[in-house]
């Protein structure tokens, strides 16, 4: 497969964004070990979430699609049943981090796995933890997958603060208390993404959080729930990004997620002069959502600080994007955590930037960008991606306004988050050409 992003005259329209990823797994998850059946509406039918699913069919859960929504018969905190072949999870940390946790309480083995990028990817940071807890988990020699998994006798809630900002880290911990003795309790010095809490909480957990400490409670059981799937705030951003900096736009995104620990991306944008609008609030269960409005705009640069990192992190390569068509320079501290996601990110796109023209920089831990102003154009290009959707999409946002096109390297790794990214930017005026 072949992308070309090549220049736009503007976006225009109004879609519905697919659901949100990281909400997705939770809610196939826990919906897996609720005691009966629930309904997910408006799931993610990304390759990332649909690894998940298939795993939990593989672990004996009957999970089936009808008019759209999809049931999950849940089996109880205990109830799922030993894999025969070796679970596979593809690109997804979230997939694979969460489900380590799950499996870490059940009576029987596992093993999993996954793609060539996800293999490369850190576990010490949930093998450390769950170890502490009695799990018997082991990596390779590099702490790298794939992850062995056997029963334990006891399992023991912890007292873990947490030393990097991680959602992920903090889920698979939370899934394990589900079958700990005792308290969980987590501490956190820059508040992750908290979906696991709120999806714990609207099955039924005892669990209390706040910006900084997570305590989970003994819990019996999950009951069963009907789910709406907000729309995918990090899918959005890019649309959010294309229709600031491209002339002549207005779209209007409806029901995507507003949760506090994922919109810094939205805050910094307006900051910088962002004309968007964030109207018809409400909620799906106990996560917010919203209607935006997004006109192109003249952009100053940014300034984003180690306390904005962990609710940004997905959305710093797209953000960088933004900064290279904006007036001055911006700049971004203590982001050595995308040197662990999908590829090298700040690697990544420091390539990409360079063939863009853009100056960029580490000056320590502080990474600078030259922004070119709201005439620039980038030159034509091919930009390496390393199969990582998030480059991929920020490329070919990039390309948009660019002197022709771009052309994006393994854009199949989009597929792993956003399959609509292509009909869904043409849709609103993006000049995507796929061959
Ligand atoms: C996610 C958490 C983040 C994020 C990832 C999804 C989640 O990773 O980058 O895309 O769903 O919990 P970390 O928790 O490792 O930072």
């Amino acid at each position: 497969m072949k992308l070309i992003s090549k220049s736009s005259e503007g976006l225009h329209g109004e879609i519905k964004i697919p659901g949100d990823k990281s909400i997705s797994h939770r809610a196939l998850i826990c919906a897996s070990i609720s005691d009966g059946t629930s309904k997910i509406s408006n799931l993610q039918e990304s390759e990332d979430v649909i690894n998940t699913l298939n795993s939990l069919k593989q672990l004996g859960i009957s999970i089936y699609k009808k008019n759209d929504s999809y049931f999950v018969e849940g089996k109880g905190f205990r109830g799922l049943k030993e894999s025969k072949k070796q679970l596979y999870f593809g690109n997804s940390g979230t997939g694979i981090r969460l489900m380590s946790g799950l499996l870490s309480i059940q009576d029987f083995p596992s093993s999993l796995t996954g793609d060539e990028s996800l293999s490369k990817r850190p576990m010490k940071r949930i093998i450390e933890p769950l170890i502490k807890m009695g799990v018997n988990i082991c990596g390779s020699k590099e702490n790298t997958l794939p992850l062995q998994i056997t029963p334990s006798e006891n399992i023991d809630g912890i007292n873990y603060e947490m030393p990097v900002a991680s959602a992920q880290v903090k889920s698979a911990i939370l899934f394990a208390g589900l079958g700990a003795q005792g308290d969980t309790k987590i501490i956190e010095h820059s508040t992750s993404r908290d979906h696991t809490e709120r999806m714990f909480e609207y099955f039924g957990a005892s669990i209390n959080y706040s910006e900084k400490e997570t305590v989970l409670k003994k819990t019996d059981k999950f009951t069963p729930q009907i789910i709406e799937i907000p729309g995918d705030f990090s899918s959005s951003a890019f649309f959010i990004v294309a229709a600031l900096i491209l002339k002549n736009s207005d779209i209007t995104l409806r029901e995507v997620g507003m949760n506090p620990t994922r919109i810094a991306l939205l805050n910094k944008l307006i900051e910088m002069g962002g004309d968007i609008q964030v109207f018809n609030h409400s909620s799906f269960g106990k996560e917010p959502i919203a209607d935006l409005n997004i006109k192109s705009s003249v952009l100053n640069s940014c300034e984003v600080s180690s306390d904005d990192v962990a609710n940004l992190i997905d959305e710093l390569p797209i953000l960088f994007v933004a900064s290279s068509f904006a007036e001055g320079i911006s700049s971004f501290k203590e982001i050595e955590e995308l040197k662990h996601k999908e590829s090298d990110r700040l690697k990544a796109m420091q390539a990409g930037l360079d063939k863009m023209k853009v100056k960029n920089f580490l000056d320590g831990d502080v990474f600078c960008i030259e922004g070119m102003g709201k005439d620039f154009k980038s030159p034509n290009f091919l930009a390496e991606t390393f199969y990582d959707h998030r480059i991929a999409m920020s490329f070919a946002i990039a390309g948009l306004n660019s002197s022709s096109s771009i052309e994006i390297s393994s854009p199949e790794s989009i597929n792993t988050s956003f399959p609509e990214f292509i009909d869904l930017g043409n849709r609103l005026g993006c000049n995507f050409e796929v061959s």
